[in-house]
């Protein structure tokens, strides 16, 4: 378990679902992207947002670099690494539908990612890339629907545990992952973060969240 009392964390929970069930449109700059019901929102409780952190992490991206945006939601950071000259591959659960990136891509004139359903990286086993991004379920606590998989990585956090230690074999060399924790929830993670150089790139103060960090690994 994290750090967080379990009060604390089941109030969080609520109100993760509260913002995460918020549908429309999500906006970072001039790129426009729907957000299906259901589908995590980059910006759950309206003005601020991840976008800080999904920039930081595509800094000196090169043009044709292959792009991993793993657990993609509405495709947001996706659509920036295209934009950035990435080579993008997207993937997230099956009960995310994943149709509505490749529609905001044509709109902005972007290359579409190519578009995945599975868990973590099986739908990309063997593959390695320039560029792993995960903004994971980075909340101790077993989903009980499909919705609150968007932030909740089981009960040990084993999705975020199992990607440490899984992106290794998915990185080319001189490859990079980055990867967005909470300041309260990274304590969990410390021992697996350990097996890493990680760096801290960047963070934002977020509602609900708090203090949020962009981690890099390698
Ligand atoms: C916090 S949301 C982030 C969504 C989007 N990347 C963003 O930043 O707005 C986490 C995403 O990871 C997906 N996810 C959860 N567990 C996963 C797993 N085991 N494999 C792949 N994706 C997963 C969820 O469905 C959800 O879309």
């Amino acid at each position: 378990m994290g750090a967080l009392s379990d009060l604390r964390r089941d109030a969080l929970v609520r109100l993760m679902k509260v913002g995460s069930s918020r549908a429309g449109v999500a906006r970072v700059g001039d790129l426009e992207v729907r957000v299906a019901p259901g589908v995590c929102h980059p910006a759950p409780f309206g003005g601020v947002s991840f976008a800080p952190l999904f920039t930081a992490a595509l800094d000196g991206l090169r043009d044709g670099d292959r792009v991993l945006d793993l657990g993609t939601g509405c495709g947001i950071w996706a659509l920036l690494a295209a934009r950035a000259g990435g080579r993008v591959t997207a993937t997230d659960l099956s009960h995310v539908d994943l149709t509505s990136i490749a529609a905001a891509a044509t709109a902005h004139g972007l290359a579409a990612p190519r578009l995945l359903h599975g868990d973590l990286f099986a739908p990309v086993a063997g593959e390695r890339f320039d560029r792993v991004l995960f903004n994971p379920p980075f909340h101790f606590g077993e989903p009980r629907d499909d919705a609150e998989r968007a932030y909740l990585g089981g009960a040990d956090g084993e999705v975020v545990k199992r990607f440490l230690r899984e992106v290794p074999a998915h990185l080319d060399e001189g490859g990079r992952a980055y990867v967005i924790l909470p300041a309260h929830e990274r304590a969990g993670y410390q021992a697996d973060l350990s097996a890493h150089r990680v760096r801290d790139v960047r963070s934002v103060w977020l509602p609900v969240l708090g203090r949020v960090h962009l981690l890099a690994l390698g």
